[in-house]
């Protein structure tokens, strides 16, 4: 793989199911990530973007948080029902998917 030119952040930390903030891990992240994966490889266009698990990307309380580079896009409460929109929109045609727009908010 060339380098990437664009990044697709999907946060899957996982807090314990005591743990005071919710974590997108036990929402479903790493369904939504495979998801991701999967639709890059259907639209042949694994050799330019590169989808990446991470860690808290510190908007817990907003659902699964989703974050698309170079654009910095960011998405709230990503399901897996809005992956392809995210995909078809954000990563293929550079546009924001508005309804899943991450408020402007601070860090948590
Ligand atoms: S656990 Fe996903 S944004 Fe914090």
């Amino acid at each position: 793989m060339a380098k990437p030119k664009i990044q697709i952040l999907v946060c899957t930390n996982e807090r314990p199911s005591d743990a005071i903030k919710p974590s997108c891990g036990t929402r479903g992240g790493l369904d939504v990530y495979r998801r991701f994966k999967d639709g890059v490889r259907a639209r042949g266009i694994r050799d330019h973007v590169m989808v990446v698990r991470t860690g808290c990307l510190k908007h817990c309380s907003q659902g699964i948080t989703v974050n698309i580079w170079p654009n910095n896009h960011w998405y709230r409460g990503v399901t897996l029902a809005d992956v392809d929109e995210i995909l078809d929109r954000s990563v293929m045609d550079e546009q924001e998917v508005e309804r899943l727009q991450m408020p402007d908010i601070p860090w948590e």
